[in-house]
């Protein structure tokens, strides 16, 4: 069976609020409980263990395992995998994509298992095209990328159990500091990453802009 781990111990800088990012108050309940609610829907999935900070495990939605987060994203992953010694495939998910849809955690799993991947992670396709500028003096364009081959990636990542523990037990704290996303890690130790295709309105809440985007787009889905 399945096992999910939900990422939820950042302290959410960048939006500023009183509380944990994921506590914070979306569509009327804290961010969190919308992963959690639709992780619940999903039959494959026996167990959910979300990492938190430490000061607030006594926040963790009913029925979910809490854990005390690391002080990096990746940091925290290994915590939640740690405290969950049992379980294959693993999803890993952030806290601060609320609006992922349970559909699309079984897509990640349905083909992690059609494809024997290491790894299926969810990805939109990039719409702006993107250029590489040189760092010396952060302006002038060196690169335009070809945006055909150019993927935004998001979570839910799902992992084969012992692709995920080998890259990320194994590693040093520097690395997992250096690692913005898991699959980053599987790929480094020569695992099979695919992408499973997202909607881009799996937005990752950052900003109090991108809270209220995220408002806007549930309401909407309410409708
Ligand atoms: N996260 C975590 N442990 C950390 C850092 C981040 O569990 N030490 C989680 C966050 O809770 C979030 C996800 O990783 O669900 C993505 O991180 P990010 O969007 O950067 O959230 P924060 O770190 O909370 O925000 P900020 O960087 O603005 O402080
Ligand atoms: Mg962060």
């Amino acid at each position: 069976m399945a096992v999910a781990l939900i990422v939820a111990a950042g302290r959410g800088e960048r939006l500023g609020s009183d509380r944990p990012k994921a506590l914070v108050t979306l569509g009327g309940r804290p961010m969190l409980e919308w992963s959690v609610e639709a992780l619940r829907s999903v039959p494959a999935i026996e167990r959910i263990v979300v990492a938190l900070p430490a000061g607030a495990l006594g926040d963790a939605p009913e029925g979910t395992v809490a854990v005390a987060g690391g002080a990096v994203r990746s940091a925290s992953v290994r915590e939640a995998l740690r405290a969950c010694p049992e379980g294959d495939p693993v999803v890993v998910h952030d806290a601060a994509r609320p609006l992922a849809p349970a559909r699309l955690f079984e897509r990640a799993l349905a083909q992690l298992e059609r494809s024997g991947a290491d790894a299926a992670i969810a990805a939109a396709p990039v719409s702006d095209t993107i250029k590489e500028v040189d760092p010396s003096d952060g302006r002038t364009v060196t690169r335009t990328l070809d945006r055909a081959r150019l993927w935004a990636v998001q979570t839910p990542q799902v992992f084969r159990r012992d692709a995920l523990e080998r890259a990320l037990i194994g590693a040093g704290d520097d690395v997992l500091t250096a690692a913005t996303d898991d699959a980053w890690l599987v790929e480094q130790a020569g695992g099979r990453v695919e992408v499973v295709e997202s909607s881009p309105a799996n937005i990752k809440i950052t900003t109090p802009t991108d809270l209220t985007l995220a408002e806007l787009l549930l309401a909407e889905a309410r409708v």
